[in-house]
């Protein structure tokens, strides 16, 4: 049984593995998806069935309702919320993790002995690092949801205070390693605790726009500890698990900060939402309201339109709305294009994931550094909910909390409509000085509406 059971984690890595090779790509994203979860279940069912698993009955009262929780709150979810569905989740992985090592050295202290090195060190680094990444992801999991404050909350010194609890957890580690005690068990949880408290005070002095940073980081964190209780239980393939979703998290986390110019310590220890004002109001000058008349007119007459879609696109669930407008210019000759930030929107991908259920063709999509030369050729880019990755400021304004993030240079068009509902701020929550350019006009309303009225107005100004 061994062996097969061998045999069928061995299937199961490699479908791991396709699976997130898969997901590079959004024509074969959904295809990876479903790769890596029959990986998953085949891991899961081999698991049980060749060890001994102990009261089936709860192990099967407990899959049942994982399950119908898990499929309810992934069809339930909105695109929206999704970065908050991926902390909490995120914060399951690293408590189980902890628990795990908690409940393996509780069976070897509960047989007399402690257990071995080989367990002791990922079990005891388990403990740890998923408790962190427990709690800190409950804690993002708040902050995104609304039910705590989501601006960065620090006081003096928290680094420090971070800092040396941080050092004397692992010594902490490093005793229980070193100096078996007879109150062992009692010296595990004080870790646990110390720790869980080290997660949420990580993650508290982080401010709003980083949260999906910390996210993907604590992903990472999670993945780590999973493949360390992988050595823990002796399993290849919750090892294989773990150290993929360790190292993609990893990337994930430094891909982001880089496409907000920002490195990976400046994001975790500088409370950046702290510091950020946002007023909505400007010193700037006048702004240029628009009509969907008007905005009709300069549509249907261009030779190149880009559509920049932002977060105020996924709230509004416009992206229907998006693609019937690419048909109609398109079928008027106009050049459509959508110009795709790395960070538009609250996570990674998100424009794409958008677009693409709206089946907009995929060779419509352009990234930044594809389409930043092509701005000064366009006629007219229609901006739809999105406001910080077209913010001049982070090219021209050193002052700027958002100086140096690379943007969509879209004022360097002909024409540029920006569509939002009023003159608020974006998730940074800075002023953006575009609005008041002589070549901006304010195309205010909720994205679905006002696409629909823009969609009827060229109707009508091509009958
Ligand atoms: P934001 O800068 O957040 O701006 C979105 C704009 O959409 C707001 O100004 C809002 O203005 C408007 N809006 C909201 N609801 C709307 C609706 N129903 N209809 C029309 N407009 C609506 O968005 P962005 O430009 O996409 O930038 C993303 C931000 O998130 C960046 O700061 C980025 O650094 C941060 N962030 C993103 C990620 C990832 S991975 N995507 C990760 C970390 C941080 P009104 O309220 O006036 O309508």
């Amino acid at each position: 049984m061994s062996n097969i059971r061998e045999a069928a984690y061995m299937i199961a890595a490699i479908l791991f593995i396709v699976g997130v090779m898969r997901l590079r790509n959004p024509a074969t994203a959904r295809t990876g998806n479903i790769l890596a979860a029959v990986g998953m279940l085949i891991a899961v069912v081999f698991t049980v069935i060749g060890a001994s698993v102990g009261n089936l009955v709860l192990l099967i009262v407990v899959f049942v309702v994982g399950a119908v929780i898990g499929t309810y709150s992934s069809r339930a979810v909105k695109m929206t919320a999704m970065p908050q569905m991926v902390a909490a989740f995120n914060g399951m992985g690293g408590g189980a993790a902890a628990m795990i090592a908690l409940s393996e050295a509780l069976q070897a202290l509960s047989h007399g002995s402690y257990p071995g090195l080989s367990q002791a060190i990922p079990g005891l680094f388990d403990m740890l690092v998923g408790s962190i990444s427990f709690s800190g992801s409950i804690i993002a999991f708040l902050k995104l949801q609304e039910w705590m404050p989501g601006k960065a909350i620090s006081f003096k010194g928290q680094n420090a205070v971070n800092a040396v609890l941080l050092i004397v957890l692992v010594l902490l580690a490093i005793s229980i390693l070193i100096v078996p005690s007879g109150d062992r068990l009692a010296l595990d949880w004080i870790l646990i605790i110390g720790s869980v408290i080290l997660g949420v005070s990580f993650v508290v002095p982080v401010g709003g726009a980083d949260m999906p940073v910390i996210i993907a980081l604590l992903n990472a964190f999670t993945g780590i500890a999973a493949a360390a209780a992988g050595f823990v239980l002796q399993n290849d393939v919750l090892i294989v698990a773990g150290a993929l979703v360790g190292s993609s998290g990893t990337i994930l986390t430094l891909i982001m900060s880089r496409a907000m110019n920002r490195s990976i310590f400046n994001v975790l220890f500088s409370a950046f939402g702290s510091k950020v004002t946002a007023t909505g109001t400007s010193e700037h000058g006048e702004i240029h309201p628009t009509n969907s008349e008007e905005v009709a007119m300069l549509c249907a007459y261009a030779q190149r339109v880009v559509i920049v879609p932002g977060y105020g696109l996924a709230v509004a669930r416009a992206q229907q709305e998006c693609k019937d407008l690419m048909d109609v210019l398109t079928a008027r000759g106009v050049d459509v294009r959508f110009a795709i930030h790395p960070v538009a929107g609250r996570m990674p991908g998100h424009m794409n994931v958008l677009l693409a259920e709206a089946n907009v063709p995929y060779d419509r999509l352009y990234d930044m550094d594809d389409i930043n030369p092509e701005f000064q050729r366009t006629d007219v880019v229609l901006v739809i909910g999105a406001n910080d990755v077209v913010n001049p400021d982070a090219r021209e304004n050193p002052g700027s909390p958002i100086y140096g993030m690379p943007i969509l240079n879209v004022d360097q068009a002909k024409t540029v409509i920006v569509n939002k509902r009023s003159m608020a701020a974006g998730f940074a929550g800075i002023d953006n000085p575009m609005f008041f350019k002589q070549n901006t006009k304010m195309f205010f309303g909720d994205a679905k509406g006002a696409l629909q009225s823009l969609l009827s107005a060229i109707k009508e100004e091509v009958a």
